[in-house]
């Protein structure tokens, strides 16, 4: 029989219960996942339990309820509070998510948060995407122009402006490329669909000057063609994107330019 020696520090255990606050009386139980790098401790899920009638409705409202009332070492990301910063991005009920926009009531039974999926941690729910926002620079996320700089500003028409929609709303949370199968694998080569959406972005704005530049820089079988149009990145968004359907356009883009 083959035996496997787990890595020190990858298994997850039980951890501790805290204790239910006193007086209440709409409790919801939380299970949240735990691991610190200064102690030399496996990862443990620890139990709290919040009194929903003192917190309000997100699961980002019931973390902070925790960490300000029972745990304080309890660590997580978190600024806008309204699905706009991406910092707020973990695994909640099994799914990628903003932690901000997703309701506590929109799960059934026990709440159940992980950081999100096959990243490093740096604490608790933090992950670390030092990788994932290299990568994004790596695209040149900006304009890019030869011609002379115009007096005022470079301007586009409605109709090529649009063609941004769906696009430029991309928060940069992580949730899609953290659920890609082809990410965790190879998410040192391949982009990735946020970043890959964020390509598209400005491959296909008007008012850009670097396109061949830019397809160049993708064609690699890595970078861009590791994308087997799984779909889970599209299924994940809280923003409601497709940057499978983005990773198509490119991959259309590049037969385009060839023929
Ligand atoms: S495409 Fe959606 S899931 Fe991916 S980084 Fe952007 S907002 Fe987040
Ligand atoms: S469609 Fe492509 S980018 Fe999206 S999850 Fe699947 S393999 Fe990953
Ligand atoms: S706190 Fe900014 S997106 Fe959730």
């Amino acid at each position: 029989m083959v035996e496997l020696t787990l890595p020190k520090n990858s298994k997850i255990q039980q951890g501790k219960t805290w204790p239910k606050p006193e007086g209440a009386t709409n409790l919801r139980e939380y299970r949240i996942y735990r691991w610190s790098p200064d102690d030399d401790e496996n990862p443990r899920i620890d139990t709290y339990f919040v009194d929903m009638d003192d917190c309000g409705p997100m699961v980002l409202d019931a973390l902070l309820w925790i960490k300000n009332k029972i745990d304080p070492t309890l660590t997580l990301r978190r600024s806008c509070r309204e699905g706009i910063c991406g910092s707020c991005a973990m695994n909640i009920d099994g799914s990628n998510t903003l932690a901000c926009t997703k309701g506590c009531d929109d799960i059934s039974g026990a709440v159940k948060v992980y950081p999100l999926p096959h990243m490093q941690v740096v604490k608790d729910l933090v992950p670390d995407l030092t990788n994932f926002y290299a990568q994004h620079a790596s695209i040149e996320p900006w304009l890019k122009t030869v011609s002379p700089q115009p007096a005022k500003e470079w301007l586009q028409s409605h109709e090529d402006r649009e063609k941004l929609d769906g696009l430029y709303e991309c928060i940069l949370c992580a949730c899609c490329s953290t659920s890609c199968p082809s990410y965790w694998w190879n998410g040192d080569r391949y982009l990735g669909p946020a970043t890959l959406l964020q390509a598209y972005r400005w491959l296909i704005d008007s008012r850009d000057e670097a396109k061949g530049e830019r397809l160049d820089n993708l064609e690699d079988p890595f970078r861009l063609y590791r994308c087997h149009t799984i779909m889970n990145c599209a299924q994940t968004c809280p923003k409601g994107l497709n940057p499978a359907k983005a990773i198509a356009e490119i991959k259309k883009m590049m037969v385009e330019r060839r023929v």
